[in-house]
């Protein structure tokens, strides 16, 4: 049977550098308060015209292919992590695809949130644990800064999130020595309107979409931080610690821990709850802010271009999100 292996990961973010100071002329908050409570002193806002979902994933998974040593034609399949694609349908896969010059190959979008790239990983995995396809490319892009409400009200959710993407190769392989060791995917509908957006959708009476909708700020990120804060820092270390129980480690066996960037805080506390020290533990969300389905990606592949991340390491993904979702993979580099 093969395993999979991550062979190449690249990233893109946007030029325009959005700062705490620059949030401070939009609305009351301050760069103290955000970098307190959040750890962020700057995010990454899409330029208008130039950059796109789509396009953003284009340039991250271009260069994830020549990191890989391959060309686009290599392949045979896409999976798409995104909660903000460019068009309510079709989705960014089959655009990606388009944007790849790849036609015929399958692509899949994937709607999950923080915990997407995990999410995709794991279907990749299976399709080539499969023997399905050989090489598939894992995507995660989100441009949020315009699900933002850049004033007052939103501010409380706003400060925390930004654009970009990320993107890995998957490829096949026999060695079992450089692989995905297990993924591990969880959800709780439960809490499905914790942290949402709920408008437009399709089971509204009259349209889809309202007038009424956007005035009632149906359209707008509604988040109880307080309740996802509280979730997040037990679903974290629980879903790191299934990954190592499942393959017989401990988290003393970790090289580096590469979270979802939701919150300094968070991440720094599900560190402490494992013990594993600061520089096993990648934060990048100083820079970027919270990318949701392209946090991970674009986490690694820079921990990977700085040279954290060396063949043989045990490295653990972990992501928490909306729905509630989280997830983890393990993987020997
Ligand atoms: N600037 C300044 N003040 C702000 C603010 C901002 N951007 N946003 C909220 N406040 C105010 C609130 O109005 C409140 O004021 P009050 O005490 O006068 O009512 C005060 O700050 C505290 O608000 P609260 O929401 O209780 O803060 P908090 O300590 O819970 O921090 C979060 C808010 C969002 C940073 C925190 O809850 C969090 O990080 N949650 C997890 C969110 C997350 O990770 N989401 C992504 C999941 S993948």
């Amino acid at each position: 049977m093969p395993y999979s292996q991550i062979v190449g990961a690249g990233h893109y973010v946007p030029e325009n550098v959005v700062t705490n100071y620059d949030l401070e002329k939009l609305m009351d908050t301050s760069d103290a308060w955000i970098r307190e409570r959040t750890g962020i002193h700057e995010r990454r806002f899409f330029t208008p015209g130039k950059d796109t979902v789509t396009s953003m994933a284009r340039e991250a998974s271009l260069k994830a292919i020549e990191r890989a040593g391959l060309q686009p034609t290599d392949i045979e399949f896409i999976v798409f992590a995104t909660i903000t694609s460019d068009y309510y349908f079709p989705g960014c896969g089959v655009l990606l695809q388009r944007e790849l010059n790849l036609p015929g190959i399958g692509a899949l979008d994937i709607k999950n949130q923080c915990s997407g790239f995990i999410y995709a990983l794991s279907v990749a995995d299976q399709f080539i644990k499969a023997g399905t396809y050989k090489n598939i490319l894992v995507v995660g892009s989100e441009i949020q800064s315009t699900f933002l409400d850049l004033s007052d009200k939103g501010r409380g959710v706003a400060v925390i999130f930004g654009d970009g993407a990320g993107a890995v190769v998957l490829q096949a392989t026999q060695n079992p020595e450089h692989r995905i060791l297990s993924t591990h995917l969880h959800a709780d509908g439960r809490f499905a309107e914790e942290l949402a957006v709920r408008d437009p959708g399709g089971s509204r009476p009259g349209r889809w979409l309202t007038h009424e909708m956007i005035d009632d700020g149906g359209t707008d990120v509604v988040m109880n931080g307080q309740n996802v804060f509280k979730h997040a820092v037990v679903r974290f270390p629980e879903v790191i610690k299934e990954a190592l129980d499942a393959n017989g480690f401990t988290t003393a066996d970790v090289d580096l821990l590469i979270p979802h960037q939701a919150n300094l805080r968070i991440t720094k506390y599900v560190g402490e709850q494992l013990g594993l020290p600061e520089e096993k533990v990648v934060s990048n969300i100083q820079k970027y802010g919270n990318t949701t389905a392209a946090s991970i990606p674009i986490a690694m592949s820079e921990a990977w271009e700085n040279g954290r991340i060396q063949p043989g390491q045990l490295v653990c993904l972990a992501a928490f999100g909306s729905g509630f979702t989280w997830a983890s993979a393990l993987i020997r580099w």
